[in-house]
């Protein structure tokens, strides 16, 4: 029996590994390039944490480690607009990434479905925020507080029709609504199973004046205008860390 249970444990080890260098190779190093030198240095250890947890998520969603990254800076970029402290900025840009990380929680054939989904599978993709929201809350840590209100509130609408709890103008926290629109921005540049990517320009039309799906009254009016202002900045962004 011990040498069953011995066996068991280092197959268990050997998955462990094998699973871990599948991440590394996959995306981690990948995902890494969030961060730049010296940062990485300061808080080393702790968002390497952040980081590997975040690309878990990510390993079974169509997102990309190239998506986490990207919406990381842009929400970096729209909080200096909004003349946010430095701290802050640095603060949402590490906690952006995590905004989907509830998504483990919800089924591959959901998270993976070709074409669009049902209300059934909708209302249950929905809860992604809810389960991101009970995974990062009680941290110590500014950075996962943060996270947790991002992922709480990232469906949030101003106008009051987004989800989870149809929360309306301030009272989405600020992260949410940064996160928000830097998450419409580049789901709309990318290619899905259902749907073509947008050019940057025509992007920014349908956030700014809206198409009927996406209107800008779902957006807070400053943070409007703080994309607005960095639109060729986030631009910038999408091209250098393109998929
Ligand atoms: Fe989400
Ligand atoms: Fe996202």
């Amino acid at each position: 029996m011990r040498s069953r249970k011995l066996l068991k444990l280092r197959n268990y080890d050997e998955f462990i590994t094998e699973h871990y260098d599948i991440i590394e190779q996959a995306v981690y190093p990948d995902a890494l390039e969030v961060f730049d030198d010296s940062q990485l240095k300061l808080k080393d250890s702790y968002l390497d944490t952040i980081v590997r947890l975040t690309v878990v998520a990510e390993y079974k969603d169509e997102d990309t480690a190239s998506h986490i990254k990207r919406v990381g800076h842009y929400c970096s970029i729209i909080a200096e607009k909004l003349k946010m402290a430095n701290e802050i900025r640095d603060i949402i840009k590490y906690a952006a990434p995590m905004h989907d990380i509830g998504k483990i929680g919800i089924p591959a054939e959901v998270l993976l479905k070709r074409g669009r989904l049902n209300n059934q599978e909708f209302e249950l993709m929905k809860t992604h925020t809810i389960i991101g929201e009970k995974m990062l809350e009680g941290s110590i840590s500014g950075y996962l507080n943060v996270a947790k209100s991002i992922a709480a509130t990232h469906h949030e609408r101003w106008d009051g029709k987004g989800y989870p709890n149809r929360l309306k103008g301030e009272e989405i926290p600020l992260e949410g609504r940064i996160m928000n629109i830097a998450d419409q921005y580049d789901a709309m540049r990318s290619e899905r199973p259902y749907k073509v990517a947008f050019d940057h320009d025509k992007t920014v039309n349908i956030i700014v004046k809206g198409d009927g799906r996406t209107m800008p009254e779902h957006f807070d009016p400053e943070v409007l205008a703080a994309f607005k202002e960095s639109a060729e900045e986030l631009r910038k962004i999408y091209e250098k860390y393109r998929d």
